[in-house]
């Protein structure tokens, strides 16, 4: 078995392969000045490969995986295992006017036709209940960060409300608050554009008490403030956030720290100052538990 690892995710792939205690290698890749991607393996690759890299900014890298993986096949790879613990394009899962392309279906059919093994974190599943649904293989698997943010969050506080900013969150928040025992509330959004939320929050008592805001994702950071400036109205000043996917595009984390969140916190999934809860002994478990 060898880990294959891309130059922008080099140590959650060498951190992976430490846990697993297998070879990595890493995937040379030349952008040029067109934009086009060249990549090169190892000449000389095992039966098994495993892909590691989160898809944020998803279209180059897209490209560059079904590059990866049908030269792997060239090569004589008889298995290949994509770990990526953010995945991209799982947003839009339907077509919200005729002739919207319905990105999360033809995306996952991409990477069944190229992975025998997907593996993700937390991913922005919405309207259906499992990633084989997205992801039309056997081993399309979901895994939570519940647990390590969950552990995280027990190291910085003894009590905290987490509070939920849409109704798609509950399935974060809860299994969160459940295996640390915190209480959880979860917010009404709609969104109006892509930087534009209404909110509501729940009734409750914020007065005086820390709350963490529970996402999966910030992406422009809408989200979190708009919760942020709700719970400053409703008379909490302690307001802190984490999530799993740091998106952070253009002003998102100047964006959200502006609104009065005092820290953000993150996984690794994506690279980013925040991202100080690491996934690697979750991914390794979930590797070991398909090989
Ligand atoms: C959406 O439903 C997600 O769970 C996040 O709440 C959303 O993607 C955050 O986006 P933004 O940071 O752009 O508000």
């Amino acid at each position: 078995m060898l880990i294959l690892a891309f130059p922008d995710y080099l140590s959650q792939a060498q951190r992976l392969a430490s846990r697993l205690d297998v070879a990595l290698a890493e995937v040379v890749v030349h952008h040029f000045p067109d934009g086009e991607s060249l990549i090169r393996l190892p000449p000389s690759l095992p039966e098994h490969v495993i892909f590691c890299r989160s898809l944020n900014q998803p279209n180059d890298k897209l490209i560059e995986l079904l590059l990866c993986a049908t030269t792997a096949r060239e090569l004589g790879a008889k298995r290949l295992t994509l770990v990526t613990p953010y995945l991209g394009y799982m947003r839009q899962d339907i077509a919200n006017q005729p002739g919207e392309a319905v990105s999360q279906r033809i995306v996952g059919k991409l990477l069944a036709d190229l992975f025998d093994d997907v593996l993700t974190v937390d991913p922005h599943l919405h309207r259906i209940s499992s990633l084989d649904q997205a992801i039309p293989i056997k081993n399309a698997i979901s895994l939570t960060a519940a647990n390590e943010v969950g552990i995280f969050l027990k190291q910085q506080f003894s009590h905290a409300v987490l509070l939920g900013p849409d109704s798609e969150s509950k399935q974060w928040v809860a299994a969160i608050a459940e295996s640390i025992g915190f209480d959880y509330a979860i917010a009404e959004k709609h969104r109006l554009g892509d930087k534009q939320v209404e909110m509501v929050l729940p009734a409750g008592n914020y007065r005086n008490k820390s709350v963490i805001i529970v996402d999966d994702m910030a992406s422009t950071g809408r989200t979190i403030a708009k919760a942020t400036g709700l719970l400053q109205a409703a008379g909490s000043n302690d307001i802190y956030a984490v999530i799993t996917h740091a998106l952070f595009c253009d002003d998102a984390y100047d964006h959200i720290l502006k609104a009065g969140v005092k820290t953000i916190w993150s996984t690794d999934s994506i690279n980013h100052p925040s991202s100080c809860i690491k996934l690697d002994a979750l991914l390794a478990a979930a590797v070991k538990s398909i090989i």
